[in-house]
């Protein structure tokens, strides 16, 4: 198993290490267009293999996707992160133009491959892969859900001084501060609503802490987060290169399902060895409905920025 990803920053760095640790694949390059970083980086991880037990080999590259060939996952990571009061919609004019290249440069050395996409704005970014690559919706996954997801269940645990291992929960709809819809309704404690433990209004503050998880990191750390996203995106491709089949939300290419055409948003979905093997169509209501069908407008009015 061969996994190719690009951008050697914080957060495909932290990507490369957590996949390592996991120790399901052969093979990580890390590729980067700054002379030597991607192999420093490389190189300094590869020097915690027999600290952390791992045989993964780590290669860097700086900008040359040769190495990449034959890539059975790549992942997306390039592009600049958001600074302080930015909204990740604010990266577009940089970051559209990297992942272009970078999503047709990897397609041409691994036609095979399943594209994993990170960076921001990541659900129109995930769209503009499948508009340059042509790729069938299964094998473009973009990443948000399974972070989303991840601090919306660190604000429940927060909120019910559970440990994490006793939460569920999900967040679908778009990857961003207004986008996000943390579905409170579904989430558990060992299998029991957190409505059973939690007010109305306890659940509502989870919500909004859930929805500005990234931004709140961001004014703390003066740039966008890497742990829990590398360690988000090692599960998705964990699940992928296992075949575990795990659902997770993903934005997806949406034909129909859920009432949405033509837009990548946060939805659940089955990851096996095609990719995306499945979207599940969750019994949402109303309130929920209306929630996903404004998140799509957001998407949809940051996609036009594409034109
Ligand atoms: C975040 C970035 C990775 O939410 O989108 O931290």
């Amino acid at each position: 198993m061969k996994i190719t990803v690009v951008g050697a920053g914080a957060v495909g760095a932290s990507c490369a290490e957590y996949i390592a640790i996991k120790n399901f694949a052969s093979e990580v390059v890390l590729l980067d267009i700054k002379e030597g970083f991607a192999e420093g980086k490389a190189m300094d991880l590869m020097q915690t293999a027999t600290l952390n037990g791992f045989d993964t080999k780590i290669t860097g590259v700086t900008n040359d996707y040769s190495a990449t060939k034959g890539s059975d996952i790549c992942v997306i990571t390039s592009g600049i992160p958001r600074k302080p009061g930015m909204t990740r919609e604010e990266l577009i004019g940089i970051n559209a133009g990297i992942v272009k290249n970078v999503a047709g440069a990897l397609i041409e050395e691994s036609p095979e491959t399943i594209l994993v996409v990170v960076s921001n704005p990541m659900d129109t970014m995930t769209y503009l892969a499948h508009k340059v690559t042509g790729l069938p919706k299964n094998r473009i996954i973009g990443m948000g859900g399974a972070l989303d997801s991840a601090r919306f269940k660190y604000r429940l645990a927060e909120a019910l001084d559970a440990p994490s291992s006793d939460i569920d929960g999900m967040v679908i709809g778009g990857h961003s501060d207004t986008g996000m819809i943390p579905l409170t309704r579904l989430a558990t404690r060992s299998s029991v609503p957190v409505s059973e433990f939690l007010s109305g209004e306890r659940l509502d503050q989870v919500r909004e802490a859930t929805k500005v998880g990234g931004a709140t990191l961001t004014k703390l750390l003066g740039t966008s987060a890497w742990y829990a996203p590398g360690a988000a995106v090692s599960s998705l491709v964990q699940s992928i290169a296992c075949d575990q089949k795990k659902m997770m939300p993903c934005s997806a290419l949406l034909e129909g399902e859920y009432g949405l055409t033509d837009l990548c948003i946060g939805v659940p979905v089955i990851l096996g060895r095609n990719g995306i093997e499945r979207i599940v169509a969750l019994d949402l209501n109303e309130d929920e409905q209306t929630h996903l069908k404004n998140s799509a407008e957001g998407v949809r009015k940051t996609n036009a920025l594409l034109g």
